[in-house]
Order: C-alpha cells, then structure tokens, then sequence
C-alpha cells in the first residue's frame, strides 16, 4: 500500500526522500514522487511506474534540507503523473502526502470548487493541501489542525510549507505513522524501515496525534492542542536484515531464513521440563485461559491459512472448539461476542484494515483480543489486549513465507500450552516440545530440495490451472500454497481439502491440470491416497508431497517431493516449505517480478473506516 517518507535536517533531501521510497517499494505501488523545499519554495516531481523513473526525472542538485515523498497505491483517480503525491494547494506554497482514504472528499471538493479552488488531480487526497490552504494564517500547524477537523476517514498526512522551512507536520487517524528521531535530523513515515539507515530511535504515532517536527525537536498534540506524551522506543533489528544478502529476491532469502526465524521465535518459549511453553504476552492467568472455551482466531491472505492451521491444531491437541475467520467477513457480520471465547488476531504487518478494524469491531462487544505479529509497534500489538510477537524479522517480499511458518510457531507453542492445561499428558508434551525445537533442522534439510524442487516446477509451468489438495492440518497448507502460486505466478491455481475433490471440482481433471497432492504419514494418508487414484483414473498429473520413503505415493504421482518424517502435527512445517518453493521457481520460470507481484500489496491499510468508528 501507500508508502510515506519526511524529512528535515542537514542533509540533501531529495536523495534521502528517494532512498526511503525504494526502502518502502516492497508495500507495493504504482507511482512516486517528492517535494523539496529550498529558498521559500517547493519543488514538486511525479512519475507514474518505478521509483527508478522518479529518480531519473530528479536533478542529481536538486538544493533543499526538507521535504516529503509518497508511493502511491491507486484508490481514487487512474494512475498517472498527475494523480501521485505529493499533492498541492494551488499557490504552490504547501505539500502533502496521504495514505488513507478521506470519505467526504466529495462534499469537500464541491465546497471549495464552489469557493473558487481548482482541483487538477482525481484523488481523494486533493482536498487536503487546499483545505489548509484555506485555513492558513502563517502557522502550518494550526492551518493543519483546522483541516484535520473537515475531515472524515482514514489518514496518515505529512504536511510542509514552503514558508516555514525544516518543518513538518503530521497526523494520523487509521494509517500508521513513525517518527524517527537521528542526530540533527528527524524522519516521519509509514514505517520504519524507510529511516533505517539513519536511526532506530522512534516514537509511533496514535491516532488523533499531531505531530510537529524540526531539526532537532518534535511535539505531539491532539487535534485540540492537548499536550500527549510519548515514548521513543528503539528499533529492534538492523539494516542489515533488509538487504537481499547475495540472494536474487527477497522472497527467496526470505524462504531460506525459515530455519532461523522459527528459531528466533521458539527462543526461550519452549519449557522441555514440562513438555509445555511459556508465552509472557498474553496477559492471561492460567485460571483464564483454562476458563476459555472456545477460540476464533481472525486474519487475511496467508495469515488466514495459518489461522486455518492452529484452529485445526487446537481442536485436536487442546480439544477446544476453535475456528478461523475471515477478517473481512467478521468485521461486517456484526459478529456475536461470547464471553467464554478468546479471539485472536494474527498479522505480519499487524495494519492489515479488515483485521484491525475486526479487533475493533470485537473489543467494542466486549471481546478479550490478542495479538500475533511480527512489526513491533504497529497498531494491532498496540490496540490488542496481548498477544505474542512471532519475532520473524523485517518480511519485505509482498509473498508472505517465513511469517506464516513464524505464526503458526506461536500459535503451536499456544496450543500446546492450552493441551497441557487439559488433556494432554507430559509425555506428549514433551514429544511436541522435541519435535518443535527439532524443526530448524527438518526446514533446514527441506531447503535442499531447492534444485529437485526448480526442476519439478520448471517442468509443469506452462499449466494454467493446479490442485493444491490436502486433509486436516495440511487442508490449510494446500490453500496456502494455491495462493502463493496464484500470487507470485499468476497461475490459476485451486486449494482444496482432498475429500471433496469428488464432490465438483474433479470435474476439471484432465492430462494438462496437475494436482499437488500433500501426503503426511498420519491417519489421514491412507483416504488421500485414494483421492490421489481418483486423480490418476482421469490421467490427472500428479505432484506428491510425500513423507521420505514412502514408496506408495512414489509409484502413484508422476514426481515427488520428500520431506524428512516429523511428529504428524508438524508436518505444515515441512510441507509448506516446499510449496512456498514451487511457487518460487514457477515464478521465476515465467519471468515475473517476485518481489512485488501486479496488483498486491504486502499490507492492506486503505479500507474504509466502519461508520460507527
Ligand atoms: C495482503 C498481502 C498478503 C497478506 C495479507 C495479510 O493481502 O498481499 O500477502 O497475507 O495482506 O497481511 P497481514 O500483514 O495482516 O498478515
């Protein structure tokens, strides 16, 4: 989604603005562009595409030590030059950028073109520099302040004026916003990792703030001029972590990191003693959690699947009823709050809107919500009431990999506290906690798959269409590596459980539509071999995600991936691994831009604010 980026301070702007913009290209966008202030003036420069056609279009000189950027998402108006941030008044005099969406944009542009005011974009954002414009007196803050009041939705605005040099304001109402605070020079943006290369020093921004920034000072505010205090926390991971590290994609390093940030993320959780974990986030007696009778756990996109996962997990280890949402489809049901459920909410970015503003939805009923995320300080660890960090490191490939098997390691590590609170025996446990702490190596001997892995995909990427199809625990990995095809390669690709393949979608076998069928040593491996028959008898290519040696499935599928035999709960682990490969390569095979595939974004900020919000 839409990316921000600010600064003041000592240095060439334009340069830092632009290198932020690169450092936000991962959130996905359209379009790009800065303003710069120098001499009592603003110099304003947009370009539709990549931010390398920004930066060709910016003079290597271009004098000025304050000024703001933007990526653009289209929402309102097509994308063009014209259309990206900054936007402007109509004196030139004032900039700014917008993520969000302001909903009475309509009204307002009907009041001010009745005043006079000529609107040159189609964006809802337009309305912004002209109404502070309007309001304006010879004090940005207070102009800004006297807008925020018109308007209605969501927003992370960045403010300059060509008059008040090395001075910035913002605000933010439902779109994340973070100051940086470095030696002479302070940063705001969308995130952090925009300003990660001059400071890990930060103060996140909560909505109604105001925030006014200089050279060396910052003061935060609400609309009506409350003093609000904060707090500058300091970033936990290094630049370091956003580099590619000689990998051609971030999405491929990311894959390859899985051994150590499923580690990072058990660090210290795991109790071998008591075959059980701690989870210090959750802000919960034992007494409650063993008062919960039920759990829904909430998410988008991947994180929906891993969701998927741990309410199969804890229905089967912890034997509490447990279901996953869709949070887009939770927010709007007027869902009804019990009070024996705890819900959770799981997020990388933890903005996700519709799981956000489900959280909301839920905690206005009354409901207990917790947390899991990976961006420390975003919103939803801030507005939950605990939770757990899964502590996967900065994610930048829009494909989401080491996150989903970083949230299902602590969404396990909380099923596995809940059975050891009911019905599960410390024998077991501590097979669990074994096999969990055992995982780093399992991945690790699954990522030498990777040439077998290329070659399978190599070999079926003219496929238009695929079955992903598994049973139980893999039901969500099998949809979970549908989407990763569909997104990265663009694919048509279909995941279903195995059992109901009969039931419809068999109809589309054929010789050129291969299914990958995933196949753990458990209870359910017998029932998915005869659904892999089903897809034989109609010369269906066969992709077998099988479990080392298991010579049944080797003789039926036409090509296998063997994983290494695990405890039969963790065989997502060990199987998504593979998929997210798959996808990888086919990805590749087809020449598509991993990193950031068309249309997606890697965090979904720009829904609309529920009404009653
Ligand atoms: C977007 C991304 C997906 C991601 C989903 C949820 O749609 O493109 O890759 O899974 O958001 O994101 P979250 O940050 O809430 O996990």
């Amino acid at each position: 989604m839409c990316g921000i980026v600010g600064y003041c301070g000592e240095k060439n702007a334009a340069g830092i603005l632009v290198e932020g913009l690169k450092r936000l290209e991962y959130r996905g966008y359209d379009s790009s562009g800065i303003s710069v202030g120098f001499n009592n003036k603003l110099t304003v420069i947009k370009k539709k595409g990549k931010i390398s056609n920004l930066q060709a279009a910016v003079p290597k000189d271009l004098p000025g030590t304050y000024g703001i950027g933007h990526t653009r998402w289209a929402t309102h108006g097509e994308v063009n030059d014209l259309n990206a941030h900054p936007h402007s008044d109509s004196s030139g005099k004032i900039s700014i950028v917008h993520n969000g969406i302001i909903e009475n944009y309509i009204a307002l542009r009907k009041k001010l073109t009745a005043e006079g005011v000529e609107f040159i974009t189609e964006t809802d954002s337009e309305v912004i520099p002209h109404l502070i414009s309007k309001f304006y007196d010879g004090d940005l803050e207070k102009a800004v302040k006297e807008c925020l009041k018109h308007l209605k939705g969501t927003y992370g605005i960045v403010a300059v004026h060509a008059d008040e040099p090395c001075r910035m304001v913002g605000a933010r109402n439902g779109s994340p916003l973070v100051l940086g605070i470095g030696e002479g020079e302070m940063f705001l943006a969308s995130d952090v990792t925009a300003m990660m290369a001059y400071t890990k020093q930060v103060v996140y921004m909560e909505d109604g703030d105001v925030v006014v920034v200089d050279k060396t000072s910052f003061r935060t505010t609400d609309i009506r001029d409350n003093e609000r205090d904060k707090q500058i926390s300091t970033v936990g991971w290094d630049i370091g972590e956003m580099e590619k590290d000689g990998f051609p994609t971030f999405m491929e390093k990311e894959i390859f990191e899985q051994p150590q940030s499923i580690l990072r993320g058990m660090k210290g959780r795991l109790d071998i003693d008591q075959g059980t974990a701690k989870l210090g986030g959750l802000n919960m007696t034992n007494r409650e959690l063993r008062m919960v009778n039920r759990v829904i756990i909430l998410a988008a996109g991947t994180s929906s699947y891993a969701a998927m996962t741990c309410a199969y997990l804890l229905e089967k280890i912890a034997r509490i009823p447990a279901n996953a949402e869709l949070s887009s489809e939770i927010r709007y049901k007027n869902p009804i709050v019990d009070p024996g459920t705890l819900y959770f909410v799981v997020s990388q970015s933890g903005e996700t809107a519709d799981t956000l503003y489900a959280m909301r939805e839920l905690q206005r009923k009354g409901a207990k919500v917790l947390g899991i995320c990976n961006v420390v300080g975003s919103t939803i660890p801030r507005e939950s009431d605990g939770g757990v960090y899964i502590h996967s490191g900065p994610e930048i490939a829009v494909a989401s990999t080491k996150a989903f098997t970083s949230q299902l390691t602590a969404m396990y590590l909380f099923s596995l506290i809940m059975a050891r609170m009911r019905d599960m025996s410390m024998i077991d446990g501590k097979k669990i906690v074994e096999a969990m702490a055992k995982l780093p190596d399992d991945i690790e001997t699954v990522l030498k798959l990777n040439s077998h892995i290329k070659d399978i995909a190599d070999k079926y990427a003219d496929c238009h269409s695929f079955f992903f199809l598994g049973r139980g625990l893999t039901y969500p990995i099998a949809l979970e590596g549908a989407l990763k095809l569909k997104e990265i390669s663009y694919i048509h690709a279909e995941g279903y459980t195995a059992g109901e393949l009969k039931h419809g979608p068999i109809a589309l076998i054929n010789e050129v539509t291969p299914s990958v069928f995933l196949v753990p040593d458990d209870s359910l491996r017998e029932k998915i071999i005869s659904n892999m028959k089903e897809v034989k008898a109609r010369k269906g290519p066969i992709i077998a995600v099988a479990v080392e040696g298991d010579k049944e499935v080797e003789d039926i599928a036409d090509d296998v991936i063997f994983v290494p035999k695990v405890h039969e709960v963790m065989y997502p682990f060990v199987m998504v691994v593979p998929l997210q490969m798959y996808a990888y390569h086919t990805a590749v095979k087809l020449g598509r831009n991993v990193d950031q595939p068309r249309n997606l974004a890697k965090s979904v900020t720009g829904a609309r604010m529920p009404a009653s919000a």
